[in-house]
């Protein structure tokens, strides 16, 4: 038997018995119990510490599994589910009678996804049911996107880490509800809003109702490293700059000497990659974090939405 297949089997039993696991995906390593267990998703919210009426996402294995927990997912949600899945797409519909309270935070609607990761995609084919599966960090934190992550903040709390390498996307998945009409976009992440207009053939629109605070990913203050985060033009990295600074900023942009630089790759894709792990780093080097956001289009959109929850004014 191999590791894997031996990893596998001890994270389908970890499920069965209620347990917590963290399971690789395509954009951040996630908390994962069985969505049917509803003491067991009681321990996702006990573990992050997050507030038990915000609602989880369901992990399946496919599109037909993921029918089993909707009452329909809708021509738009077919259509969205056979351009993306497996990928970084979470469409909210109506839920069937499979979906507790406790997963949807009493809503009647579900979050559901088939990642894009095969050590996850494997667990899901073998355990057969769904893993509600919020990102493995404490509430208002920096999401995981290694398995050296999820040890360093949750390891006592979980029965099986799976590592499945760095994550290929580094950002959450998108998320759009597909219930009304048309389409909302209530969190940009690894599938632009440009891909989905053009799949749909309508345009997608953020929803900016901010006082949707039931999605975490929506509220103000969110992705936060310890150190305070600011957001700056390159115009503004000239000195004197503060001690303790680290500036998060493209190899092209000019940093004055003396000061640390934590470099990010110039395409979009390659920021959203590594933008939690440089976080991570930059939070141990200083007590001060400026970055140098890329432009609102593209994957860029879901960076520039990160690092502004992550500069947000904190409530505590
Ligand atoms: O990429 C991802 O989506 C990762 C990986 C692990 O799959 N998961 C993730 O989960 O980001 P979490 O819990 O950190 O964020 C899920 C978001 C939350 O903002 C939650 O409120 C929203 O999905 N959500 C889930 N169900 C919802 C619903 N029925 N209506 C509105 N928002 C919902
Ligand atoms: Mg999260």
């Amino acid at each position: 038997m191999s590791d894997s297949t031996r990893d596998i089997g001890q994270a389908v039993a970890a499920l069965r018995r209620g347990g917590l696991i963290a399971l690789p995906t395509e954009t951040v390593y996630g908390l994962g119990a069985d969505a049917s267990n509803e003491l067991a998703v009681r321990r996702i919210f006990a573990a992050k510490g997050r507030p038990s009426t915000h609602p989880l996402i369901v992990h399946v294995a496919d599109v037909v599994a993921a029918r089993t927990w909707a009452t329909t997912l809708g021509p738009m949600g077919e259509q969205l589910a056979a351009a993306f899945w497996p990928g970084p797409l979470t469409l909210i519909v109506k839920r069937s009678a499979r979906a507790s309270d406790a997963v949807t935070g009493g809503q009647d609607t579900v979050g559901l996804r088939v990642p894009n990761h095969h050590l996850a995609l494997e667990v899901l084919r073998a355990f057969g049911g769904g893993v509600a599966a919020p990102s493995a960090n404490k509430f208002g934190r920096v999401s995981p996107t290694t398995a050296q992550h999820v040890r360093e903040e949750l390891g006592g709390e979980l029965e099986v880490i799976l590592d499945g390498g760095p994550c290929a996307v580094g950002v959450e998945s998108t998320i759009v509800d597909v219930t009304g009409s048309v389409p909302r976009l209530l969190r940009p992440g690894g599938i632009s809003l440009e891909a989905l207009s053009t799949t749909l053939g309508v345009e997608v629109k953020r929803a900016e109702n901010a006082t949707d605070v039931r999605a975490p990913g929506m509220l103000a203050s969110h992705y936060a490293p310890r150190a305070g985060v600011r957001l700056v033009a390159p115009s503004e990295l000239v000195g004197p700059l503060p001690a303790r600074l680290v500036v998060i900023a493209r190899a092209s942009i000019a940093v004055p000497s003396g000061v640390t630089r934590l470099v990010v790759p110039e395409d979009d894709a390659g920021f959203a990659q590594v933008l939690y792990a440089r976080l991570r780093e930059a939070d141990g080097l200083g007590e001060e974090i400026w970055v140098v956001p890329p432009d609102d289009s593209g994957l860029g959109r879901a960076v520039a939405d990160r690092l502004r929850r992550a500069a947000a004014p904190r409530p505590h």
